[in-house]
């Protein structure tokens, strides 16, 4: 691939967007790269992953405005799919994904960091959702994910004037959950992605499942949805291993736990 690369350490797989001469914007080569190093991620041997930019200066600066700029209403709309297709496939993948926003996420740069489950970033982040100042709506996602993150009235107030927020703005208003120097950043993922990942597989994935599926759902079937899962983890090693630990006292022991396809 071109423009993505992915490297494994432990149970970790870091995707990491690799345009940095184009700020790493998304033109259909870089999402379709995307989708494909998601693809090949090996699931038996990845617990979480952590997505970022390469360079200094950036995440992703959005969409590729050049690509875009002489789009048919068809072709546009053909663009907005093809982006929202592959982020709901981030946002569903079974594994917790983090962003580390390393600078500029506008655009498109904002909207992939939000179909990741967690997003932290370093202080030169920069969050904004320019759209309407080219003319057009954020198309990646953005009119319905920032107004579920951040609340309806700060992500009408970010679409409608464009203005770009600084790393301890996107702090306090929850787009972000900590940020980091720009030195300390990629480190303090693996770490919170090799936490994450020393935790019962099954049960993390439930967890997200739970999760993203509850909050779609009305509260009534969105316990459903938790029991359910709940009721999944149960006669799996992770939580024979895991409860079996707790009640031998041995909690320095690590969960057991057996490739996924083969529980
Ligand atoms: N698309 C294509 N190229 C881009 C780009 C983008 N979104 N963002 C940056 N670049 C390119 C620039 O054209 C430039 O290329 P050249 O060196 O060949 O001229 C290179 O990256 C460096 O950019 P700048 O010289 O502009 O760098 P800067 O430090 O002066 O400014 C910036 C940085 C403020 C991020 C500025 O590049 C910028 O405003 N970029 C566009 C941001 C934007 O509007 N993003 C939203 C796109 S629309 C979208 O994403 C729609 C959607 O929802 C799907």
């Amino acid at each position: 691939m071109e423009f993505v690369t992915y490297e494994q350490e432990g149970y970790v797989g870091i995707v990491t967007i690799n345009r940095p001469k184009a700020l790493n914007a998304l033109n259909s080569q870089v999402l379709e790269e995307i989708k494909e190093a998601f693809e090949a991620v090996d699931l038996n041997e990845t617990r979480a992953l952590v997505l970022t930019g390469a360079g200094e200066k950036s995440f992703v600066a959005g969409a590729d405005i050049g690509e875009m700029s002489t789009l048919t209403k068809a072709e546009g709309e053909a663009f907005g799919k093809k982006g929202n297709d592959i982020f709901r496939m981030i946002e569903t993948f079974p594994i917790p994904v983090i962003a580390a926003v390393n600078g500029f996420a506008l655009g498109g740069g904002c909207e992939i960091s939000m179909s990741c489950d967690i997003r932290i970033c370093s202080d030169n982040a920069v969050f904004g959702q320019p759209e309407v100042g080219l003319g057009i709506t954020p198309g990646f996602g953005g009119t319905q994910r920032l107004a579920r993150i951040v609340g309806v009235g700060m992500a009408k107030q970010m679409i409608y004037s464009a203005i770009n927020i600084k790393a301890e703005e996107a702090l306090r208003i929850g787009l972000v959950n900590a940020v980091y120097t720009q030195e300390e950043l990629l480190p303090a993922a693996k770490k919170l992605a090799a936490k994450i990942a020393s935790n019962a597989p099954i049960a993390v994935r439930n967890c997200k499942k739970a999760i993203n599926d509850g909050l779609e759902a009305d509260m009534d079937q969105a316990i459903v949805i938790e029991e359910k899962l709940f009721g999944d983890c149960f006669e799996t090693e992770d939580q024979k291993a895991g409860m079996g630990n707790f009640l031998e006292k041995d909690k320095e022991k690590k969960l057991k736990v057996v490739p996924f396809q083969n529980r």
